[in-house]
């Protein structure tokens, strides 16, 4: 052993009850299941019920991965929640989880990435981890989108949905090649001149109110293709391996057409892409762990495998990673 890597040792997801159909959205603003379903892939989104938080969507998922993975509160000396929709301005929702999961010790903080925040979260452990200052670590990317959502804009409101993700890292010991069980590379980017093209408009310092969410989706879809497109590259590169490595392409699902996009330039057939978007649209910071919970419920992850996972999000900000399974 000559490096210490970061195991992916458990995942887990929750979805809150209450299901909204296309076809309900059709009832309330100008739209139609067909127009979601052929721009977006989306069928339908979860949100989450009356007094229902991040916190508590964090919990859930949180509790499923710790599950799986064998360990209990008084192992995580780590948690890092990815949101853009906590429960309150301060603290962060990650000390909530961090109560209410009974841990007492080790330190937990919020990240900001929006859709990028579970590879931004993935990143910062990870880092934790390899240099010596997590030996477990819980990372969750959690939203409640539903809550800034304006529900008369069809521009949106069709596209985001609720949920939650988790995973948990542990220290392990790797050779140093691409052959490592563990994360192998992370890559995480910004560029803020890009900020009136997806952003909520209130918060605490401008408007003093929450705000609701803005987006000019062309632009953002114009982006999000040049943008995943580099940076799955740049992930490939650092670890000396070709596209036809990758056996799961594990992207956030935003919308299908971006996915089928990179999958096109990777030339990985479209089995090789985990899909979950149909069924809770983009939960924004969630969507990779909850796709990644899925393909490795249903056995289509196996051990040794080469998994990718990327991103792209409000900022903009971007980011991949590079996981063997
Ligand atoms: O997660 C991070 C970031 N977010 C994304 O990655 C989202 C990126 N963007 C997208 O996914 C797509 O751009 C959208 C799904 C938002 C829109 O798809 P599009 O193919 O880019 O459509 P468009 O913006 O070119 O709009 C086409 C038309 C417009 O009508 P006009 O102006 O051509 O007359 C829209 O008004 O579709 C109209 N439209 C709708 N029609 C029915 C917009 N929303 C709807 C709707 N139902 N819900």
């Amino acid at each position: 052993m000559t490096v210490i890597r970061s195991l992916i040792t458990g995942c887990g997801s929750y979805l809150p009850e209450r299901i909204l159909t296309n076809n309900e959205l059709a009832r309330m603003v100008e739209t139609t299941d067909e127009w979601i379903v052929e721009r977006t892939g989306i069928r339908q989104r979860h949100i989450a019920a009356e007094g229902e938080t991040t916190a508590d969507l964090a919990c859930r998922a949180a509790e499923a991965a710790m599950k799986h993975a064998g360990v209990s509160a008084s192992d995580l000396d780590l948690i890092v929640v990815a949101t853009a929709t906590p429960d309150n301005t301060f603290p962060a929702t990650a000390t909530k989880v961090q109560a209410r999961l009974g841990m007492t010790g080790g330190a937990a903080f919020d990240v900001q990435a929006v859709c990028s925040g579970f590879i931004y979260a993935l990143a910062v452990a990870d880092n934790f981890v390899k240099a010596g200052q997590s030996r477990c670590a819980l990372v969750i990317g959690a939203e409640t989108f539903s809550r800034i959502l304006d529900w008369t804009d069809r521009n949106t409101c069709v596209l985001f949905g609720d949920g939650a993700g988790a995973v948990i890292l542990q220290a392990g010991g790797g050779a140093g090649d691409a052959a490592d069980r563990g994360i192998l590379t992370t890559h995480i980017h910004s560029d803020g001149r890009h900020h009136d093209l997806l952003y909520v408009d209130g918060g605490p310092s401008t408007t003093q109110t929450v705000g609701h969410l803005r987006m000019s989706g062309r632009e953002v879809f114009r982006h999000a293709v040049v943008n995943l497109a580099q940076v799955v590259d740049e992930a490939l590169a650092a670890v000396d391996l070709p596209a036809s490595a990758i056996d799961w392409l594990i992207p956030h699902q935003a919308n299908k057409r971006i996915i089928d996009g990179t999958a096109r330039k990777l030339g990985l057939p479209m089995e090789k892409v985990v899909l979950t978007v149909a069924k809770h649209g983009n939960t924004s910071a969630a969507s990779i762990p909850l796709a990644l919970a899925e393909a490795v419920q249903d056995g289509r992850v196996q051990r040794g495998q080469l998994l990718l996972l990327e991103a792209m999000g409000g900022g903009f900000t971007w980011g991949s990673a590079l996981v063997r399974w």
